[in-house]
């Protein structure tokens, strides 16, 4: 199918019923449905899906960067771009087609890319639902150039949540992390699960492989398992930041949650022929 600026969407469809609905517009996953056909990812109503604008909603990857520093676009043009569907990929390593749900996309920079960026790349990213539901994302990204070049990446996943006063987010307690909302200035978690009552904007780095999300109102809890990912990211704008946000409703703020696995701390080096790989899993579960 294709959205409404003619963009193509990939439905996905495992044998219990979950469905994930990824659009070659910036290789984003917008939608990710459990058997009983509830959403897990937060859209935003304003949602702009006209490219080359990113669109509020679902899982879009933040790269070659996140964040906003020099001349690139803020998290990097991969999510502003049209991807194409791979339909030769080379093999991945372990055997990750667990069923018949999945789709492999890939990217390469375009001319005007190559202004703004100068190296030659190839992401592939292939999404994939488990036979459980789980959705995985495995991102391949491989230097095609004649010279090294640095990256950091994120998949700035918007979880939906019944509100944000009633979500924990465990995984991250004592960890340091770089406030954005303080120069990026680095502080030290004090223990405690995380909570939200304010705008949060931060970088957890070298976080463990699994980070919860606990929604205490839905009474599920995401669970998202990442490799090569060493840091993760949690946003939420909260009120004054979000009425500044054009494509997202001023009360939305309280139906999503950030929590993105990412390499931002230290950026990735790639020397020519090099490839990174990188994989995130999600499981939504339905907490005791
Ligand atoms: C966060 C950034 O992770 O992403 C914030 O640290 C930013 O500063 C947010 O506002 C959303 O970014 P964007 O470009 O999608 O509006």
């Amino acid at each position: 199918t294709k959205d409404k600026n003619g963009v193509d969407l990939v439905t996905l469809q495992n044998p219990r019923g979950f469905t994930a609905q990824v659009s070659l517009h910036g290789g984003q996953v917008l939608s990710w449905k459990n058997e009983r056909g509830e959403e897990l990812l937060f859209r935003s109503s304003k949602a702009n899906s006209k490219p080359p604008a990113a669109v509020r909603a679902g899982i879009p990857i933040c790269f070659p960067q996140f964040g906003n520093r020099g001349s690139l676009e803020q998290h990097g043009f991969a999510r502003n771009r049209i991807w194409e569907i791979d339909y030769n990929p080379p093999p991945l390593h372990r055997n990750e087609c667990d069923g018949k749900a999945f789709i492999d996309l890939l990217l390469k920079p375009s001319e005007e890319d190559m202004r703004i960026w100068p190296h030659s790349f190839e992401f592939r990213l292939r999404v994939l639902l488990t036979c459980d539901g789980a959705l995985k994302l495995i991102s391949r990204i491989r230097n095609i150039g004649c010279k090294a070049f640095s990256f950091s990446i994120a998949y700035h996943t918007y979880f939906l949540v019944s509100d944000i006063s009633e979500v924990r987010v465990e995984g991250l307690e004592t960890l340091d992390y770089l406030d954005n909302l303080h120069h990026k200035e680095r502080f030290t978690e004090q223990g405690d699960a995380l909570t939200f009552e304010t705008e949060v904007d931060r970088v957890y780095v070298g976080s463990p492989h699994m980070v919860g999300v606990f929604d205490h109102e839905k009474r599920r809890t995401f669970v998202i398992r990442k490799e090569g990912l060493p840091d993760a990211v949690v946003w939420n704008p909260w009120e004054k930041k979000a009425r500044t946000i054009q494509d997202m409703g001023d009360e939305e703020y309280r139906q999503t949650i950030c929590v993105d696995g990412a390499a931002v701390e230290k950026p990735i080096k790639l020397k020519p022929g090099e490839e990174w790989t990188g994989r995130l899993e999600l499981s939504a579960l339905p907490s005791l």
